[in-house]
């Protein structure tokens, strides 16, 4: 008899706490709004990408990605456009210039000039006031005259449009655009 009453008792009681227990539940208060708002300023701060973000992996990065991506694009049109160009004397390669003995009669002086840069500019290099003016071939202002024989046999010549052949037989060059291809001698200030 009091086996069964204590049962009872406990049995009521057992569904008075299942019963409290569903009615007011075991939720905690979470902090679901605040980190929400976290989330939100932090993601203001974040500048802004061109593409979807697998969740927040990318924060901070995704722009940066995006940049080198078109970085790397422009460099490689770069590349390709620079390759069309076609090479003069002066884009010889350090490791493939040649040297030539050159007198300068004038100068009383014989030097070494490379093959990959003008006469006119090597000269200068020495401290020789040497003439010229436009540094393009175009005009004779920086002429010189080999004495040796026909000049295109010593110099070769990066677009010159003054002298003509009879010019060049005689030994003419226009030294701003002339590059050593062999030793010889040179008077400097000397026009057709
Ligand atoms: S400076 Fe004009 S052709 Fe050399």
């Amino acid at each position: 008899m009091v086996d069964a009453f204590s049962l009872s008792i406990g049995a009521l009681l057992t569904l008075t706490a299942v019963a409290l227990h569903f009615a007011k539940g075991t939720e905690r208060p979470t902090a679901d709004d605040i980190a929400e708002e976290v989330l939100e300023r932090r993601a203001a701060t974040v500048p802004e990408t061109d593409f979807p973000e697998p969740m927040n992996r990318a924060i901070g990065g995704g722009g940066g990605a995006a940049a080198a991506v078109a970085g790397g694009g422009d460099a490689e049109g770069e590349l390709e456009e620079g390759g069309e160009e076609a090479a003069g004397p002066g884009d010889i390669p350090e490791d493939e210039i040649e040297y030539y003995e050159v007198e300068f009669v004038k100068q009383g002086e014989t030097i070494e000039l490379a093959n990959n840069e003008p006469i006119l500019d090597q000269g200068e290099e020495q401290g020789w006031d040497l003439p010229y003016a436009c540094r393009q071939g175009q005009c004779v202002s920086c002429g010189g005259r080999i004495t040796d024989g026909p000049s295109e046999d010593y110099v070769v010549h990066d677009n010159q449009q003054m002298l003509d052949e009879n010019e060049i037989e005689e030994g003419y060059t226009l030294t701003c655009v002339a590059y050593p291809r062999g030793e010889f001698s040179i008077e400097t200030d000397e026009t057709p």
